[in-house]
């Protein structure tokens, strides 16, 4: 019996599962610079936490959620999304309590019971950024910069970005009801009627045309908002312009999460087809106090890592990378093994990359795994050499071949790296 991966997950195989590692560190490394701070999170919660936080009308906790009952009968859930862990997090920590507001990072796997499809996963991973307790337009701009900048990093060239506000609870409200007040008068199936009395805001997102069309003349949040929501859009709008960003006004733009207040926005790939968003995030005023913490205005965003390799690929910017391995040690016998095996301890420590030969395949075998390791170097130990206290080093791309005393090697090594 052999056994495949589950549907909807994969594996990153080498060598481009080394551009998971770069994606990570690159999208990452601008909040990094910017005083996030990193946070790692268990990968299950209390289901409560995700239905209370994400929302019980959205598609990832009404159909989407991986959840189980542990062995001491209480509901878990693998998490779907990463910022109802950080605010339970914060509050669980009292970290409210300190300097605001609190940056954090954080980057790992989540989990969508989604239908499975390219670039559509259910086990994905994400690079994400919170910054908690702090309403400031400069914050949510800020975060938006740090995301393209991020992109931007990556060589990628072709992804837009769409801004929107929701409002807050006090203007929501009633744009809720017009937007209802709208959708009531259409044609449309029994479900979406549904979805207009649990979550209205949802159906502008329905990608279906038949709706779009006559969705065109629907009431748009940003027509709707209170002053203080107009106006602290205005302002990170205008911080965005200061910054060089360039962005689409979408007053339609609906994220999947409830939490959402004023500043929201996704990340768009052209090249990935359907999935086409590479990240988004949002303002969210209230999830503190939803999951029982105290008021924590915040705002943050997550970035998907296989969907950002995607756009990369899209882009050809995946270029061949050559197994990272400097050197390339080749005993001839069972003496020769005993001697390199410390040898090769000692350059890594120094920092060079070798591998060495595995397998007793003979010298031509062990010639063919130096080339194919991308060395520049092959170390090869013979019974002469031995003799001589020496090893010989083959530049692998002249041929050129030279007896180094083994006593050198290391520093020769060194230096031959750095030039
Ligand atoms: P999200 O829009 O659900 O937001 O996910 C963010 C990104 O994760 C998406 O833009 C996409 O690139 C990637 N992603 C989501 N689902 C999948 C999937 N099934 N397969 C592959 N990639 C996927 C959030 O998760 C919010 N927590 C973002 C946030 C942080 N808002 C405020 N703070």
């Amino acid at each position: 019996m052999s056994f495949q991966a589950p549907k909807g997950t994969f594996d990153w195989m080498p060598p481009r599962s080394e551009w998971a590692l770069i994606v990570r560190d690159a999208l990452s490394a601008p909040a990094r610079r910017a005083g996030y701070e990193y946070i790692e999170t268990p990968a299950f919660e209390d289901t409560g936490l995700f239905s209370r936080g994400v929302g019980e009308s959205t598609d990832i906790v009404s159909k989407e959620m991986y959840t189980f009952q542990s062995r001491g009968g209480q509901s878990l859930t693998l998490r779907p999304e990463g910022t109802a862990s950080v605010v339970r997090a914060v509050i669980e920590h009292g970290l409210y309590g300190g300097a605001l507001p609190i940056k954090l990072w954080y980057s790992g796997s989540y989990f969508r019971y989604e239908k499975a499809q390219a670039g559509r996963y259910r086990h994905f991973s994400q690079v994400g950024a919170e910054a908690l307790g702090a309403e400031d337009p400069a914050l949510d701009a800020e975060l938006i910069v740090l995301a393209a900048d991020g992109y931007a990093s990556l060589g990628l060239k072709n992804v837009r970005l769409l801004l929107n506000s929701l409002g807050c609870k006090e203007c929501r409200p009633a744009y809720r009801a017009a937007l209802q007040d709208f959708l009531r008068g259409l044609d449309l199936d029994d479900a979406t009627r549904q979805r207009i009395e649990i979550n209205p805001l949802r159906v502008l997102d329905d990608k279906r045309p038949e709706v779009q069309a006559q969705l065109v003349n629907a009431p748009l949040v940003t027509d709707h908002l209170c002053g203080a929501c107009k106006a602290y859009h205005e302002e990170v709008r205008g911080l965005l312009t200061s910054a060089g960003l360039t962005y689409t006004d979408d007053p339609k733009l609906v994220r999947g999460l409830d939490y959402y207040t004023r500043t929201t926005f996704e990340f768009l790939h052209d090249g990935l087809g359907a999935q086409s968003a590479v990240g988004g995030g949002g303002r969210y005023d209230g999830l503190s106090e939803m999951i029982g913490g105290p008021p924590l205005p915040s705002v943050g965003w997550a970035l998907g890592v296989d969907r950002t390799v995607l756009a990369m690929e899209a882009e050809g910017l995946l270029a061949e990378r050559a197994r990272h391995i400097d050197v390339f040690a080749i005993p001839l016998g069972e003496e020769a093994k005993r001697r390199i095996f410390p040898l090769v301890g000692k350059l890594r420590r120094a920092g060079v990359s070798v591998d060495m030969a595995f397998g007793g395949r003979g010298v031509k075998g062990a010639m063919k795994a130096a080339d194919r390791s991308g060395a520049r170097y092959a170390l090869i130990l013979g019974e002469r050499d031995l003799e001589a206290e020496a090893v010989q080093l083959k530049d692998l791309a002249s041929g050129e071949q030279t007896a180094v005393p083994l006593a050198e090697i290391v520093a020769t090594l060194k230096e031959k790296l750095t030039t």
